[in-house]
């Protein structure tokens, strides 16, 4: 299939720069976002008069009906249309002819690129400050019902005071009320809408920003387009709150390794939420609480590649600004995995209430 792009070009891809190049096979993740932005680019197009009212029409009713088709499986991604906006587009301009071309006018895949992100970020965070607000309901009701459990409390990890249960679980709430207030600012940190900024200086059509964000719920626009098309702050932001938080996941897996091994004794895993070993059938092994632990790491090893990625990047787009997603994509699943799973333990855990702890 033709490339957005191939103007100029005489031949084709080399196969092994097509496989090179692609985003595909990841960002199609995005392709709501990406669908949603466009028909506001319509509409705004249309509104203006860039492009006709029919157009306009022709264009949303076709990407209604791409959408419907990803939806339901139907829709078959191509590697030689590199990401989610080509394949979008070129099945768009197949379905409807010229009006589908016209979809771009006035904007590049550097600026359309950073839009999905933003939308689909303040999406996700969203997502994962309601999952964190029922981990912290999760200790809360733990707490709740260990208000006069005793146990000790350590500094060096050698007895020190007597505290309950409750204090103990108690602090992990605080941790995850910052960890929701550092949310709510990487969410504020996306909510600013980056198309109009196109391939980096803008464009010379009389296009209307404010209409966009308007429909696309964005409280501001970029100030400066070379910024809007190379700024990767948000997912920085977003990266270093989850590596917080899984931090703090992190902290409490180490504490419920120690207090489910025999030595300890203060709590004993749900079977649900515990594995066992076929030769050591005395085992209850604590594999979520290890696995967060060790997951933690991975998003801390995101946060590094993005910023390293980032350091010696000339403005403003650049190829390697698609690196920015799988990182992102798998801290928000190993994040929202985490939650979920590590709520249930909690809730179905034994606290052994023994007078020692
Ligand atoms: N897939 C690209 C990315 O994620 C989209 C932008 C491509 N822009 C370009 N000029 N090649 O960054």
């Amino acid at each position: 299939m033709a490339k957005l792009w191939g103007g100029r070009f005489s031949k084709d891809t080399n196969k092994l720069v097509d496989a090179f190049n692609a985003s595909i096979e990841y960002d199609q993740r995005l392709y709501k976002e990406d669908i949603r932005g466009s028909i506001a680019h319509a509409h705004m197009l249309a509104k203006t008069g860039i492009i006709s009212a029919k157009d306009g029409k022709a264009i949303e009713a076709g990407l209604k009906k791409i959408l419907a088709d990803i939806e339901a499986g139907k829709f078959k991604f191509d590697v030689a249309l590199e990401d989610i906006h080509m394949n979008v587009e070129a099945r768009l301009t197949e379905a409807i002819g010229d009006a589908g071309a016209r979809l771009h006018t006035a904007r590049s895949r550097n600026d359309q690129v950073a839009l999905d992100m933003h939308m689909y970020m303040k999406k996700e965070v969203t997502a994962i400050m309601e999952l964190l607000v029922k981990f912290e309901e999760a200790l809360l009701t733990v707490a709740k019902k260990h208000d006069k459990t005793l146990m000790p409390g350590y500094t060096h990890l050698q007895r020190a005071q007597p505290i309950t249960f409750a204090h103990h679980l108690l602090a992990y709430f605080n941790m995850c009320q910052r960890d929701f207030r550092r949310l709510q600012g990487v969410w504020q940190g996306a909510d600013i809408m980056p198309l109009g900024a196109g391939a980096i200086a803008g464009t010379t059509l009389p296009i209307d920003r404010f209409q966009v964000a308007k429909e696309l719920k964005f409280a501001e626009v970029y100030g400066n387009s070379m910024d809007a098309v190379s700024d990767r702050d948000y997912v920085l932001e977003f990266l270093s709150a989850t590596s917080l938080l899984m931090m703090h996941l992190s902290r409490l897996s180490e504490e419920l390794c120690l207090w489910s091994s025999t030595e300890f004794g203060f709590i004993e895993l749900d079977d649900g939420f515990a594995t066992g070993s076929s030769m050591m059938p005395q085992k209850k092994n604590p594999d979520i609480s290890e696995l967060v632990r060790g997951k933690t790491g991975r998003v801390y090893g995101h946060l590094m590649a993005l910023l390293t990625t980032l350091k010696g990047l000339p403005l403003a787009y650049n190829k390697d600004l698609q690196e920015d997603k799988e990182g992102f994509f798998d801290a928000i699943d190993t994040v929202k995995f985490s939650l979920t799973v590590y709520r249930d333990m909690l809730l179905t855990m034994k606290v052994n209430k023994g007078e020692d702890g």
